[in-house]
C-alpha cells in the first residue's frame, strides 16, 4: 500500500501551493461544535443514568415511575435520542484525532501474532457505529453489531440476547460496558464474554478512565480480577489520558465468583459506575 504521508498526492501538491493550509480538518470542525457533541454526549448518558435509577427506585408508586420515565425519554427524543448520541460520538471521534480502538486492536493482534487457524480470524465488533474492520478483510472476518445500526452493513443486535452457540476468535467491546445504564447488565456482558469468546480467544475492553479510576465502587483492580474469575488473563493494558484498554485472553478456567457492589472509597468527588456479578 502506497504511504500517503511520505508521497503527497498530485491534488495535495497543488493544494500546498494554491494556499497554506494550516490544517487538515474540514471546515466544519470548530470548537463549538466539538463542545456541543460532547454535551450531547454527556447529556445522554446522564439522562440515561437517571431513567437506571428511576426504574429502580423504591418507593414511588406506578404512575410516579410512568410519569418519570415519560418525561426523561422525551428528554433523550429531545436530544435527537440514540441517533444523534451515535453521530455525536462518531463526530467526536473524527474531532478528537481519530480515536478508533480498530486500531489498536489490530495493532495488538499483529504484535501478539495471532491469526486465524487456517483461515481468518472470526471477530465480533460489539457497538459498531463504522465499519472498522473493512480494510483488513484478508484476514479477519468481522461481524459488527449494534443496537442501533448506522450503517445497512452493521447487523441490529443486542449483545446480551446473542446465542453462545457462535463464538469468536476475538471480540471488541469498545465503550459499550460503559454505554449499558444497568450495572448487573454490565456483568452479564462480562458473563456472556467469556462464553462467546473462544478458549485460547481473545477480549478487548476499553473504558472511561473515570470507571475504573474514580468510582466509589470499581478500579482497575476488581475489574480484572471479575475477568480473571471469568477466566481471563492479561495480556495487556494501558491508559490514555481518557480511556482504559485492556486485552485479555480466554483460558476457559472461570471460578463461579459473585461481585457484589461495594464500596471501595467513600466521597463526594467519585462517581457510581459500577459492575455487579
Ligand atoms: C459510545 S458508542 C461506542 C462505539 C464504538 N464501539 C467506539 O468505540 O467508538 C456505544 C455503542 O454501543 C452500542 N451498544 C450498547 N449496548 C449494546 C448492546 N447490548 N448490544 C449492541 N450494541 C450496544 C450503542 O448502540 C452505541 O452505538
Amino acid at each position: 500500500m502506497a504511504d500517503r504521508t511520505s508521497q503527497p498526492s498530485r491534488k495535495s501538491k497543488k493544494r500546498s501551493k494554491n494556499k497554506k493550509t494550516k490544517h487538515l480538518n474540514p471546515v466544519t470542525f470548530t470548537t463549538s461544535n466539538i463542545r456541543k457533541d460532547n454535551n450531547l454526549i454527556n447529556k445522554y448518558h446522564a439522562l440515561v443514568k437517571i431513567q437506571e435509577s428511576v426504574k429502580k427506585a423504591r418507593g414511588l408508586t406506578k404512575q410516579e415511575r410512568e410519569y418519570k420515565l415519560k418525561d426523561l425519554n422525551s428528554k433523550i427524543d429531545k436530544l435527537g435520542g440514540i441517533n444523534a448520541y451515535q453521530k455525536a460520538s462518531k463526530l467526536g471521534e473524527k474531532h478528537s484525532g481519530g480515536f478508533n480502538s480498530a486500531k489498536w486492536v489490530v495493532s495488538k493482534l499483529k504484535e501478539h501474532n495471532i491469526r486465524g487457524c487456517g483461515g481468518k480470524l472470526k471477530l465480533l465488533d460489539v457497538g459498531a457505529l463504522s465499519c472498522n474492520y473493512t480494510k483488513y478483510k484478508a484476514w479477519i472476518d468481522c461481524t459488527a453489531i449494534d443496537l442501533n445500526p448506522q450503517n445497512s452493513s452493521i447487523i441490529k443486535a443486542d449483545f446480551l440476547t446473542l446465542s453462545c452457540r457462535i463464538q469468536y476468535d476475538v471480540v471488541v467491546l469498545s465503550l459499550v460496558i460503559n454505554f449499558e445504564g444497568d450495572c448487573r447488565r454490565r456483568g452479564d456482558m462480562l458473563r456472556l464474554c467469556s462464553k462467546i469468546v473462544l478458549k485460547k480467544g481473545i477480549l478487548f475492553i476499553v473504558l472511561p478512565l473515570p470507571c475504573v479510576e474514580n468510582s466509589r465502587f470499581l478500579n482497575k483492580e476488581l475489574f480484572i480480577s471479575m475477568t480473571v474469575s471469568l477466566g481471563f488473563t492479561v495480556v495487556s493494558e494501558h491508559c490514555s489520558s481518557k480511556l482504559y484498554f485492556v486485552m485479555l485472553k480466554n483460558n476457559g478456567e472461570s471460578i463461579m465468583k459473585e461481585f457484589p457492589r461495594k464500596t471501595l472509597k467513600s466521597g463526594n468527588s467519585y462517581n457510581n459506575f459500577a459492575i455487579i456479578f
